[in-house]
C-alpha cells in the first residue's frame, strides 16, 4: 500500500470555535471557505456565503494551503483528542487496492459511501483502525480550494504533497503499531531513539518529509502527544511565538533545533489536549536515506520538551 501523505485529521473538543479562534489568530491558519459537503461554485453570494469555517453542527474546518480543508474541529465533550486522520492514496483503484489488501489481512475495513466521501470533501474514502484504536481514514481526490490567505501578512506552511505536517502518537503496543505502520501501510523508518527495552521514539514517513508519524511506546498511553504545523520562514516561526505569548498560551518547549528532522520550532498547549509544534526548516529525505538510530534530541534548545512528554503522557493515562 502507497500512502501518500496524512491529509487531514479530525480533532474532538467542548468549543470548536474556541480552537477556530486560536488556529487563527494564534497560528495563523484560515477558515474553510466553504464547509465539505456544501455545494461548491463557492463562494457563495448573499445568505448561501459561509465562509465563516464554521458548519451548522458547531463543527469547525480550518485551511492551510489550497486543500479546501486540513483541520476538523468536532463539538465533544468526551473526547478531547484526535478523531480521525485522512490518510492520502493515489486514486479510485488505489484505494480500491488497499481496502482489498486490509481485507486480506482480516482488519476490519469499510468502503465508505459517496454522502461519506463529500462529508470530508473527497472523491473516495474506506474507514479502518490503527491498532492503538486510532480511527484513520484512507481518501483520495481532495477538493482544492486555491485560495489561502493568512489573516497573518504573508504567512504559509509547508503543506501541499507532503500533507499537513506531522504527528507524534503515543501507542501501548510498540511493535504491534510499528508492523501495522510499516508492513500494511507501507510507512518507512527514518530514523528512531530508543529510551529503554521496549520504549523507544520512531519517526516514519511516508514521502520525503522526514516523518509524517512518529509512534512512542512508554508504557500503556494511547493518543496524540503534539501535532507539528510547518511553517515557510523562520520569521513565522518567531512572529506566531510572539503572538502565542502576547495570548499568554502556554510555551511547553523553547526555540530549539531537532538533531534528527533539523527543524527549528517551538511548542506550544493547545485548547485540544494535544501540543502544537510550529517550526520550519523540516528535512526533506530522498532513496539515498538509510535508518539510524540516534541519541541526542536536539542540537540546541527545546528546553522543557521533555517535561512536556512526561506530562502529556501522564495527562493520557489518567483518560
Ligand atoms: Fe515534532
Amino acid at each position: 500500500m502507497k500512502i501518500k501523505s496524512v491529509g487531514y485529521m479530525g480533532i474532538g473538543a467542548p468549543d470548536p470555535k474556541e480552537w477556530l479562534e486560536y488556529a487563527v489568530d494564534v497560528i495563523g491558519m484560515m477558515p474553510a471557505r466553504a464547509i465539505p459537503g456544501q455545494g461548491w461554485g463557492v463562494p457563495q453570494s448573499g445568505e448561501e456565503r459561509n465562509d465563516s469555517g464554521l458548519a451548522a453542527d458547531g463543527s469547525a474546518y480550518l485551511k492551510m494551503d489550497d486543500r479546501q480543508w486540513r483541520i476538523a474541529v468536532h463539538p465533544s465533550n468526551s473526547s478531547n483528542g484526535l478523531l480521525y486522520l485522512g490518510l492520502e492514496v493515489e486514486d479510485k483503484l488505489a484505494l480500491e487496492q488497499a481496502v482489498a489488501e486490509l481485507d486480506r489481512q482480516n482488519i476490519d475495513v469499510r468502503m465508505g459511501t459517496e454522502t461519506e466521501a463529500c462529508d470530508r470533501a473527497v472523491s473516495g474514502i474506506a474507514y479502518f483502525q490503527d491498532p492503538a484504536g486510532n480511527a484513520l481514514e484512507l481518501f483520495y481526490g481532495p477538493v482544492k480550494d486555491y485560495n489561502f490567505c493568512s489573516a497573518h501578512l504573508g504567512l504559509e506552511f509547508v503543506a501541499g504533497h507532503l500533507g499537513l505536517g506531522h504527528l507524534n502518537i503515543f501507542v501501548e503496543d510498540l511493535q504491534t503499531n510499528y508492523d501495522f505502520y510499516t508492513r500494511t501501510l507501507g510507512f518507512r523508518l527514518t530514523d528512531y531513539i530508543r529510551m529503554g527495552p521496549d520504549s523507544a521514539l520512531k519517526f516514519l514517513r511516508c514521502n520525503e518529509r522526514h516523518h509524517s508519524v512518529a509512534i512512542i511506546g512508554m508504557g500503556e498511553i494511547n493518543g496524540l502527544q503534539h501535532a507539528m504545523f510547518e511553517m515557510k520562514t523562520i520569521d513565522d516561526v518567531g512572529k506566531t511565538l510572539d503572538r502565542a505569548m502576547a495570548k499568554g498560551i502556554k510555551i511547553t518547549s523553547s526555540l530549539g533545533r531537532h538533531r534528527n528532522d533539523g527543524m527549528l520550532s517551538f511548542y506550544m498547549s493547545s485548547p485540544f489536549g494535544f501540543d502544537v509544534e510550529i517550526g520550519c526548516g523540516c528535512l526533506l529525505v530522498d532513496d539515498n536515506w538509510t535508518v539510524n538510530e540516534f541519541c541526542e534530541g536536539d542540537v540546541w534548545g527545546h528546553h522543557g520538551l521533555v517535561e512536556a512528554v512526561m506530562a502529556s503522557s501522564k495527562a493520557l493515562s489518567r483518560q
